[in-house]
């Protein structure tokens, strides 16, 4: 038998119903519904609109009804499309080291930087990275974040990689919120494999490839295109070999120099992620593109660089999703309704695009069409503010946490 629930009277439900997955977005294009309600059937949204008139069709249906008092604000369940957060360990010194002027190279000659925490991560066994993807997802769940992507990445042979997925697999049945992992054995050239880029990337792609898939550990394979990690031309075959095999692809591209959004956009990825290096030549051909664009304010913030163009990306039409990269090594915060609102005010975005960013267009980055807004057929995933207006969600720039947060029709996080 389906179960019915209605929740309301919400001051104002924001849904993002048919607003653009691409281009610049106004405030005064919000799809606002005042005094609405969110009638839920199992795990999927039912209808929304005018409480009162839900009320009655719930009514009908013997719906539970969740009244709610006092001024709400209802919006999406956010998504936080990109993050490192099974790791262990802690970068700590990296952070010090950086802000007393050091460079990447003495940082990386100190015992820093990706290869520490590959290190301090392969020492760790599965159920304790397990233990640690559970607990950082809740402390996003908390905020509201009710999917998040989770990279491997810091294991960088087929059997330390497969330790980090089977942990993220693991902890995914723990979690409320959804996990989607990401393989990225080509974070960068494990020190100790013997053999060039080439070399090591044939190597993953023959030996844990398949593996991925048979294990159903994940769709999605990523690689660091960067002077430090991979060219473009290492990862051409890689991307080739991976999309044959069915594979989404996702870029870590132009962070500190460019190359990798231009492999985004030829080999069709669903996103390129970082752009802080993006010139006007990657903008547009990008934003001619279907590839999600996903900028990183928590990488900015921690190593002291540029934003990525977000501005530019919109207005040239692209598509821009907002993700935490939350990372041991150069994004620790983790927050990503702060990150997002501080790139807002860097970036001159509107709410409707900063919330864009963290729902719907999120929800593209990651090829996910069964989430991101409020509409019929979704996932019942939603945030419920304690507030009389969205705008107060970015104002306060993360102080604003939601007091109830709704994943596939129930509660899983309150705040009396
Ligand atoms: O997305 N850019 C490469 N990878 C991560 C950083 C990983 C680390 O420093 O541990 C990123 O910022
Ligand atoms: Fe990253």
């Amino acid at each position: 038998m389906k179960k019915y629930k209605l929740i309301g009277p919400i001051t104002q439900l924001i849904s993002m119903e048919n607003s653009g997955i691409s281009g610049a977005l106004k405030d005064e294009e919000l799809p606002i519904i005042n005094n609405a309600g969110i009638l839920i059937e199992d795990e999927n949204i039912f209808a929304i609109g005018d409480y009162l008139d839900l009320k009655e069709k719930a009514i009908s249906l013997h719906a539970e009804i969740i009244e709610l008092l006092g001024d709400h604000i209802a919006v999406p369940g956010f998504i936080d499309a990109h993050t490192h957060i099974c790791f262990s360990g802690t970068r700590a010194r990296d952070y010090a080291m950086r802000n007393a002027g050091k460079s990447y190279l003495e940082i990386a000659n100190a015992g820093g930087g990706i290869w520490d925490t590959v290190m301090q991560t392969r020492k760790a066994e599965k159920e304790e990275l397990c233990h640690n993807v559970h607990k950082r997802a809740n402390a996003l769940l908390k905020n509201g974040i009710t999917t998040i992507e989770v990279k491997s990445g810091y294991g960088l042979s087929v059997d330390e990689e497969l330790k980090m997925l089977r942990a993220i697999q693991d902890a995914n049945a723990l979690t409320e919120a959804d996990l989607i992992a990401t393989c990225l054995a080509g974070h960068m050239l494990p020190r100790d494999f013997e053999g060039d880029q080439k070399t090591y990337l044939d190597h993953i792609s023959n030996t844990l490839f398949p593996i991925l898939q048979e294990e159903n550990l994940t769709n999605r394979i990523d690689a660091f295109i960067e002077q430090s990690a991979f060219q473009p031309s290492d990862i051409y075959p890689y991307f080739e070999k991976a999309k044959a095999m069915g594979f989404d692809i996702t870029v870590h591209a132009d962070q500190f120099s460019t190359g990798g959004s231009e492999v985004a956009v030829q080999m069709n990825a669903i996103s390129a992620d970082h752009l802080e290096a993006s010139t006007d030549h990657e903008i547009n051909i990008l934003a001619k593109s279907d590839v999600i664009a996903v900028a990183l304010p928590g990488a900015s913030l921690g190593l002291g660089c540029d934003f990525t163009p977000a501005r530019k990306i919109l207005d040239a039409g692209g598509a821009l999703a907002i993700a935490s990269d939350w990372n041991p090594g150069s994004a620790p915060m983790g927050d990503l309704l702060t990150q997002a609102s501080i790139l807002g005010t860097f970036e001159k975005l509107s709410n409707a695009e900063i919330l864009a960013g963290i729902t719907y267009r999120a929800a593209a980055a990651l090829n996910l069409k069964d989430r991101g807004r409020l509409a019929p057929t979704q996932l019942a995933d939603f945030n419920l503010f304690q507030t009389d207006h969205y705008n107060e969600i970015f104002y306060q720039q993360g102080k604003l946490v939601p007091s109830q947060v709704w994943k596939k029709g129930s509660i899983v996080y309150s705040r009396s």
